[in-house]
Formats: structure tokens, sequence, C-alpha cells
């Protein structure tokens, strides 16, 4: 053919991080069996969803077949039946938004990966560690990319100090992903007042939201000054179990303008040519998670999981191997033993204790010689892996 192909490709790995951990796992499995794997890489959830969610996906999905309550095409922002459930739940933690500055999405990793349509040729700054879904995007668009260091000192916590003051298009995620290192309400204020002095925006992913157990904040909204600076991303895969079934949101202040455009314009703008909406079911079983019943479901299940990463705590902190993360976050983020590099220590597991994790290096130069263990996993599942670090460590 002679067509001009995105030249940017090049530039990021060939391999999705959870698609090259996959294909280890496959060669693997190949050569030496595939049974007895405990799977703990990807952030993949395994209970299945509540009873509130099913019976509502079901009852949607009835009303589907009938003539009388069958719906086409969804209005492309959300129903509006979810995004007043979505305002209710932030209204909980005193954050008030607008509903249509709410735009339901099929999950938070198409938004990150989609919100650069709206965006032009930024300087990025991303932390690093961190999910890698915001890098790579940037880098397929040809974006420039700056990193500031999350390290054990600042406890993957990094903060503006001594980032060059410029405009930036600043990538956040707390509870963060890989590290499970979550911000106080000093530290986000810190970025966001940052952010404003230099006129940044920041994309803040709050999808681990749910796992937070102490008072550290769950929006970036309940930050003085956000309202001017931020855009919010979220999903309720984690918090629900909905990684099999899809749905997120993305929140876009009134106020938030680059010159005289408004963002929620562009994205409106966006969303209506490229995007059709999520399912009226899904959406239904969305607001069942959303409500009183279902939140307090996703609680339950939230304390199953916590109760797994604290099994997995325990065992590295009797065998003295340093971590962060696993309190307030699914994932447990280590320093692989006697100064193994990740993807060493991902072998040696995999070897030894027949266990899969994500070796830290995927997300990001400062994730090397680092590993991440996520709790999704069965609790009979983890207290298995558990008896085998114990060996192994
Ligand atoms: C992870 O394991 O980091 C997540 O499951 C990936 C994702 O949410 O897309």
């Amino acid at each position: 053919m002679n067509i001009k192909i995105n030249e940017n490709f090049s530039l990021i790995k060939e391999n999705y991080l959870f698609s090259d951990v996959a294909k280890r796992v496959n060669e693997f499995s190949k050569a030496n069996g595939g049974r007895n794997i405990i799977k703990m890489g990807i952030g993949d959830v395994t209970l299945p969803l509540s009873s509130v969610v099913v019976s509502a996906l079901a009852q949607a999905s009835v009303e589907m077949g009938k003539a009388e309550t069958f719906r086409g095409y969804p209005p492309e922002y959300g129903y509006d039946f979810l995004r007043e459930a979505i305002k209710r739940h932030y209204l909980e933690r005193g954050v008030v938004l607008r509903m249509d500055e709410i735009f339901v999405s099929d999950g938070a990793k198409s938004d990150i990966g989609n919100i650069v349509d709206i965006l032009g040729k930024n300087d990025i700054l991303i932390p690093d560690p961190v999910y890698p879904v915001y890098s790579d995007s940037n880098l397929m668009s040809g974006n420039k990319i700056s990193f500031v260091k999350g390290c054990g000192e600042n406890g993957f916590l990094p903060s503006p100090v001594g980032v060059e003051e410029k405009p930036y298009v600043i990538y956040m995620c707390s509870p963060n992903n890989p590290t499970g290192a979550t911000y106080d309400r000093r530290g986000l204020k810190e970025w966001v007042d940052f952010a404003l002095a230099t006129g940044s925006l920041i994309v803040f992913d709050s999808a681990y939201e749910y796992f937070i157990s102490d008072d550290k904040p769950h929006s970036i909204f309940e930050i003085d000054g956000a309202r001017d600076c931020a855009i919010e991303i979220c999903s309720l895969s984690k918090t629900a179990g909905f990684t099999g079934t899809r749905c997120g949101w993305t929140v876009i202040p009134e106020e938030l303008s680059a010159g005289e455009t408004k963002l929620i314009k562009l994205w409106q703008r966006r969303q209506a040519t490229k995007f059709n909406g999520v399912s009226y079911p899904v959406q239904r079983a969305a607001e069942a998670a959303l409500s009183t019943e279902g939140l307090a479901a996703c609680r339950e299940q939230i304390a199953y999981y916590r109760k797994n990463a604290a099994m997995i705590s325990a065992v590295l902190s009797e065998k003295g191997v340093y971590f962060t993360g696993g309190v307030n976050s699914p994932y447990v983020w280590l320093k692989c033993p006697n100064g193994m590099g990740s993807w060493e220590f991902f072998d040696h597991l995999l070897k030894n204790a027949r266990i899969v994790g994500t070796p830290g290096e995927g997300f990001g130069e400062m994730g090397k010689g680092y590993f991440r263990l996520t709790a999704f996993s069965s609790y009979e599942n983890t207290l298995a892996a558990v008896e085998r670090l114990r060996k192994i460590l």
C-alpha cells in the first residue's frame, strides 16, 4: 500500500505490558504445563457481579426485548439516570458537579486514551512508575513527555517541587497504579497549585478511589481550585467488578478553558462524533452499583480483596521485603529480593512458585527492580500464593 501510517507507533514498545506478560506465561505453560499457576498479574477482578447489579442488568435486558421498553442508540453522554447517580456519588464526598459535566464511558482506559483527541501538542508530565496507558497514548500522538520520579524516598508520591514551571498536561493516578501510594490532601493541593500557577491541566485517574480506607481524597475535586485545572476519569471496573461489563465516566468542569475555548465543548463534540454510548443494560447495572445497596456490596467485595492484600503484605513484612501499597489499593508493590531485575524476578517467581505478577519496569524506568502483585485473586489462591512466597523469599 502507498498510505502513510502513524510513525509514532515505532516509539512505543511492540506489545502492551499485559500482552507481554500473557505471552511469557503462555510460553512457560506450553513448555512446563500450565497447572497450578496463580495469576496475580493484570488487575482483573475475580468476584462475580453483586446480585443488585445482576438484577438490574437482567431487568434492563428484558426491557430491551419488549417493543414498549426497547431502546435504540443511547444518548452519547450517558443516560440521565446514570449521570444523576454519579452526581450523587460525588455529592457524598462533598463534591458538587453539574450533570452535563459528567460523560459516561465504557471505562477509564478508553477515555485516558481518547482525551488526547481534544488536546494539542503539549508538554506532558507523567509520574514514573505509573499505568502505561498515559505515556503510550501520548507517544502515539507524538507528544513530548517528561517524567516526575517516584521512589522509596518520596514514598512513590512525587511532588512538583523542582519541576520546570511551564504549562503541561499532567497525569496523576491516586491511589496509584502500580504502587498503591495515595496522595493526601496536602500532596494533591501542591499539584493543583502548581497546575493553576503554570496554566497546566491535570488528568486525574481515580479508578482505585473506592479502595481508600482512610481520610485521603477520593476525587481531585475535593481540592480547592481543581475545577479550574482538572479533568477526572473514573471507572467501575475495580469498584464494582466491571472489568468485563465496562462502564466508567469522565468529568470535565464547565470552567476549564484554553484561551476562549471550553474543554467541555470539545469533549462533547468529540464524543458525539466518535462514541455511541454505553449499552442501556450496562448503564442500568452501573446505576445499581452506585445505589446504596450496590455500594454496600462494593464495600464487601473490596474488604475481601483488602484481606488478600493484607496476607500478601504480611508475608513480605515477615521476610523483610520492602513494599508499598496494599492498604488503599489492590496492589502490593515490592522491591525484588536479592537485587533481581523485574523480569528476572518475574521468571524466578513463575518458575519456582508458579505465580504470575507484573514486572515493575513495565510501568516505567523507576519501576526497574520492583514488582507488582494484585490482591484480586480468590482468597484460596492468595493463601496458596502466600505459602509459596514464604518458601522462596
Ligand atoms: C492493571 O492491571 O494495571 C489494570 O488492570 C489495567 C487496566 O485497568 O487496564
